[in-house]
């Protein structure tokens, strides 16, 4: 045998030279879900570890993070029942605690890169991310009302707009606002191709927003397809959008390679909520050994493409690398 792979395995210091893929902290983007109030950190059962924060408490975990290393963070608001309706009117509303959050979190920590939502679902008496006329989510109608949404967070200083509610032609209909508005440099990260997937149960628990009735089948893509992504890409790229987003990651680790092969945009995946309570649940089980397989999973979502990553272990992961049990 003149030729034995193994030579290159031999030690941690050639293995980490050829090491082909890292995941470092700056490519993490953490997920902080908010409600309204003052001093509540009140736990998700589905998600442990994961809490809903008041602002005053978001502002002191954001701190900790920032300290840890991570640098980006996606913000979502569960409102009240009570402030809900058919339009979502309240998501533009400038004095909403979620728009007041995000202006006290810039205020107070303008080196940190914050992501909002842009979809109906949060604040919407049906809970789907279009607006519904009966019983069909309407697209055209849905778009103006995003727009409304897209501009009052991007007023309130969110570096990147998040849109996840998959109607068509938003990127291109909220770029154009933007722009008409000045906010020339607030960025776009499309959810490109978001599933119809059964992994977004535990955050729907969290902000409370499942649909009422039906679900999202018209609007998010069939798990079934993948050339489909590929239309969506050349759509949301044509539209303008700054990144592209594969979502759920795990189950998607081709859809995620397919679009880091077939574009020149960073491409970012989402390892969801569901994706997250499944290895949560087995660690503490004790029927896998939660501090290995938690990084390889993100850097199997690496590996497969992925720039950035939206990871619910975010924090967790910053602990890790701090405490040295992984080496970057
Ligand atoms: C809705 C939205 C969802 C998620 C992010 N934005 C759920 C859905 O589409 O029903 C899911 C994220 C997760 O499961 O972690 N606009």
């Amino acid at each position: 045998m003149n030729i034995r792979p193994r030579r290159n395995r031999k030690s941690e210091a050639v293995r980490a030279m050829v090491r082909e893929t890292n995941v470092s902290l700056t490519c993490l983007m953490y997920p902080l879900f908010l409600i309204d109030g003052k001093g509540q950190k009140t736990p998700i059962q589905s998600m442990p570890g994961i809490y809903r924060w008041s602002p005053d408490l978001v502002l002191t975990e954001i701190e900790e993070c920032l300290q840890l290393g991570l640098t980006s963070f996606v913000l979502f608001p569960a409102f009240e029942e009570s402030l809900k309706d058919r339009e979502a009117s309240i998501s533009y509303r400038t004095d909403n605690f979620y728009l007041k959050t995000i202006r006290e979190i810039k205020a107070r920590f303008p080196e940190a890169c914050i992501m909002s939502d842009v979809a109906m679902d949060p604040y919407s008496s049906d809970g789907h991310d279009g607006l519904v006329e009966n019983g069909e989510i309407v697209n055209d109608k849905t778009l103006p009302i995003l727009s409304k949404m897209a501009l009052a967070q991007a007023d309130a200083g969110v570096d990147i707009l998040g849109p996840s509610d998959m109607m068509d032609g938003r990127v291109s209909f909220m770029r154009e606002a933007l722009d008409a508005n000045g906010f020339v440099n607030t960025s776009i990260m499309s959810y490109t191709a978001k599933y119809a997937s059964a992994f977004y149960g535990p955050f729907r628990e969290a902000l409370d927003s499942a649909p009422k009735s039906g679900d999202k089948k018209t609007y998010q893509m069939d798990p079934a397809n993948k050339i489909e992504a590929l239309r969506e890409l050349m759509l949301d790229t044509e539209e303008g959008a700054d990144f592209l987003m594969v979502k759920p990651a795990l189950c998607y680790l081709d859809v995620i390679h397919l679009l880091k092969e077939n574009s020149t945009l960073p491409i970012s995946a989402y390892n969801v909520s569901g994706e997250y309570a499944m290895l949560k649940a087995a660690g503490e089980k004790g029927w896998i050994n939660y501090e290995k397989a938690m990084p390889e999973m993100l850097l199997s979502i690496r590996r497969a493409g992925a720039d950035v990553i939206l990871t619910y272990f975010a924090k967790e992961y910053a602990q890790l690398v701090k405490s040295r049990t992984i080496e970057l």
